[in-house]
């Protein structure tokens, strides 16, 4: 079958899909019997194009990581992302634009109408999921397309397929982990190589890993948010990021990370929801000195883990290994490729 789609955001992650669709072209066609046609591309700031005959992919990518326009690609320019949403006649959309924890807007509204258009929706975008979830899962039902998020939480590791899929039946009572790789590899410096916080933050920044406001990492926010997801997900709460109790990393100092050590801990940026019943969830987000025995001291550097409490598997762990902008669109084809396969949100959906 033949599938139009369209990117909503062509950055790191818009860009890595883009190549992965490329690259795997021959696999969806053998095994899933899919052909992907792009039919448009959105930006911030290199503009907005739609061609229902389908796009030169391979000069999308050119053109934008050499700074341009995509203004030189064959197509209809559209003026601004509600034009683009009105115009592309796609039947699936893969929507990764800078994640807003305040209040996931202007990708809050973006899900809503394109969902509203009976448009499958993959999103790698924290924002929609974090602020809209019950909602839009709602919305996606009504329209009968796909609502698919697996690139929110951990990258692509497939968290919500086995949330989805692999635990019928059973209930989930609490969700834990380390879900923010910045701060967990800021931490993992400070006690291997005897950095300071502020050296450690810069070998971040560095790297890449880290932005230059930190802030939203080493705050704790990109972890509220997830834990966020995760528990309105597993648990069917309905928080928002505000309501998880919160502490970031910016008061460790090496003396902290040095002293835990001398007990045989490590200081780790655990993140925790916990059911106490009838969807009473509560949600935290704090470091805290995990015993050396502990898995999650054993999880250093960008790799993250989440552990799944439920009542009738007593811990199910999954840990992912070295995450990027690939692992990330990875995940977001395997997204489009269980919605051609009819996978579906099958959790009760709060109203
Ligand atoms: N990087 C990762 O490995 C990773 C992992 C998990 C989740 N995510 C999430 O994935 C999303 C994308 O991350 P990224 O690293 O690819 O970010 P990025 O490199 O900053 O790319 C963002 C893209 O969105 C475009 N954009 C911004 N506002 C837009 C709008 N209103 N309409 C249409 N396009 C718009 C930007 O266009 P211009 O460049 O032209 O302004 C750019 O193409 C974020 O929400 C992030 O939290 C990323």
């Amino acid at each position: 079958m033949r599938l139009n789609i369209a990117l909503l955001g062509f950055g790191n992650v818009g860009r890595a899909l883009a190549e992965l669709i490329m690259s795997r072209s021959e696999i969806l066609h053998q095994q899933f019997g899919i052909e992907l046609c792009v039919v448009g591309i959105s930006t911030g700031r290199h503009g907005h194009i739609v061609n229902p005959n389908g796009l030169d992919l391979q000069r999308a990518l050119a053109s934008v990581q050499n700074g341009h326009h995509l203004n030189v690609l064959d197509g209809n320019l559209m003026l601004d992302t509600e034009q683009f949403i009105d115009g592309c006649k796609s039947d699936l959309f893969f929507e990764s634009i800078p994640t807003n924890p305040q209040d996931g807007q202007p990708a809050l509204g973006y899900a809503r109408e394109l969902l509203g258009r009976s448009c499958h929706l993959v999103t790698a975008n924290k924002g929609p999921v974090a602020f809209g979830y019950h909602e839009l899962s709602a919305l996606a039902a009504e329209n009968n397309v796909g609502f698919f998020f697996e690139s929110t939480v951990m990258d692509g590791a497939p968290v919500h397929g086995v949330l989805r899929e692999g635990l019928p039946g059973a209930t989930v009572n609490r969700v834990s982990g380390i879900f923010n790789s910045t701060t967990n590899y800021i931490l993992t410096r400070m006690e291997q190589d005897h950095l300071s916080f502020e050296d450690a933050l810069s070998a971040a920044q560095a790297i890449g890993i880290a932005e230059t406001d930190p802030s939203l990492d080493i705050d704790g926010w990109d972890a509220a948010i997830k834990t966020t997801i995760l528990a309105n997900v597993a648990m069917q709460a309905d928080l928002r990021p505000a309501e998880v109790y919160r502490t970031g990393i910016r008061g460790i100092a090496l003396q902290d990370v040095q002293q835990a050590a001398s007990r045989g801990k490590r200081i780790r940026l655990v993140c925790e929801a916990v059911c106490s019943g009838d969807h009473a969830v509560t949600a935290r987000v704090a470091p805290v000195e995990v015993d050396y025995s502990d898995t999650m001291a054993g999880i250093t550097g960008t790799t993250s883990i989440v552990s799944f409490d439920t009542d009738i598997l007593p811990r199910l762990t999954m840990i992912e290994y070295d995450p990027g902008p690939f692992t990330t669109a990875y995940g977001m084809l395997a997204d489009m490729i269980n919605i051609v396969r009819g996978r579906s949100d099958t959790r009760p959906v709060l109203r």
